[in-house]
């Protein structure tokens, strides 16, 4: 039988919460398939490290976790160590090192869950987001000098490469044509931004000659942000830049209910580094140690993982157990007006993994 190696990066707040939920039900969902098994190694990495070390990870992290078959990442982030530190420290330096360079984040309306779009039910938002992950805004190119000085400078430079920009278009048109309405939204802000922005907007349209089966269209981010609010049904994969698409992911997992339900898979598609799995929510302090973290969106981003690792069958059992607990709010936690905890919603979604004939 095969097993799965999962390096287990469970990090800060209610990334330590939801990711022992993950685990439970990707044990569940591999004993109810019975033809493989997943074995998990637990790295305590993240701001408690960082107290005791002055590090996030250890010097060897990455050769620890990089032949393990995926990576399932919590959150990091904790109030008193700096957001750029934790970032960078770790969650950025294993999508960087790994070369993850497509971000996936699905999102749809689970059955029973209300979008708070009036009159925005089930399939009427079914989007995926890809969202470049290795350069753009966040390359991490720019630098600070003359330092609380009155002409203090900080530049944060945008890296848009001829070959980056390439392999995700490739990537956002190979996804919009294996979903059904083959269809594809650029997101650009070339009016403005009139060097990085506009080659991106050049490379799109030289993919896009590839992939005449796909219908494109360009769409500028601020007025993406009302089509995403007014005309959701206008829109199927979505491909952005790495800010753009942080920030779009966001909006499109309050409109489809809840950040607690948001998966996203960091992708290395050629496979010589794992790629890492996650909810898209941050390490929630204000929720932290109540027991009430949402766990829908680490079990979705499990399913993303087993569908990455060629258990599709697994992965499509697991989202329907999600599916069936969403619609009964008994089942929903506070995020989604409900008084359900983690420990309730995943002994549901295990109860459902297992009563499934
Ligand atoms: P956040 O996502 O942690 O929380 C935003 C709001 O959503 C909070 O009110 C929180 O209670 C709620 N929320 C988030 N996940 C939830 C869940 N599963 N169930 C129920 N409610 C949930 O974002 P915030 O507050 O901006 O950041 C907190 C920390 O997390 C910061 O240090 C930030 O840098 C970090 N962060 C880390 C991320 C990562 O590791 N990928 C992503 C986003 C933020
Ligand atoms: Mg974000």
């Amino acid at each position: 039988m095969q097993t799965f190696r999962i390096a287990t990066i469970p990090g800060d707040g209610i990334g330590k919460e939801v990711v022992a939920a993950g685990v439970e039900v990707l044990e569940a969902i591999a004993r109810r398939d019975g033809r493989f098994e997943m074995s998990f190694d637990f790295f305590d990495w993240g701001s408690d490290h960082y107290r005791r070390s002055g590090r996030m990870m250890p010097d060897d992290g990455l050769s620890r976790i990089k032949d393990h078959d995926a990576i399932l990442f919590g959150a990091v982030g904790a109030p008193e160590v700096p957001d750029h530190v934790t970032l960078w420290g770790l969650r950025l330096a294993i999508c960087q090192s790994f070369d993850q360079y497509a971000n996936v984040r699905p999102t749809r309306i689970l059955p029973g869950i209300t979008s708070p779009l009036r009159g925005v039910a089930g399939g009427e938002l079914d989007w995926v987001i890809v969202r470049e992950n290795s350069e753009g805004e966040y390359a991490g190119q720019g630098g600070r000098t003359h330092r609380g000085l009155p002409d203090e400078i900080a530049t944060e430079v945008a890296i848009f490469t001829r070959s980056g920009v390439e392999r995700i278009m490739r990537f956002a048109f190979e996804l919009a044509r294996s979903r059904p309405r083959k269809l594809l939204t650029v997101v650009t802000k070339s009016n403005a931004q009139r060097h990085g922005m506009v080659l991106w907007d050049e490379i799109a349209a030289q993919v896009a000659a590839n992939y005449p089966d796909v219908t494109w269209d360009k769409m500028l981010v601020d007025a993406m942000t009302v089509r995403m609010t007014l005309q959701p049904q206008s829109l199927d994969t979505i491909v952005a830049t790495n800010l753009h698409a942080d920030i779009l992911s966001d909006l499109a997992a309050a409109l489809a209910g809840s950040i607690g339900i948001a998966p996203t898979a960091n992708l290395n598609p050629e496979r010589k580094f794992p790629s890492m799995f996650e909810p898209i929510h941050g390490s929630a302090f204000d929720i932290t140690g109540k027991g009430v973290a949402n766990p829908i969106a680490t079990f979705w981003t499990a399913s993303l993982m087993l569908g990455h690792l060629g258990q599709g069958d697994a992965a499509a059992r697991l989202m329907r157990a999600v599916e069936r607990i969403t619609r009964d709010t008994a089942f929903h936690t506070p995020d989604l007006g409900g008084r359900a905890t983690t420990r309730s919603v995943t002994d549901a979604v295990i109860d459902a993994i297992n009563g499934e004939n």
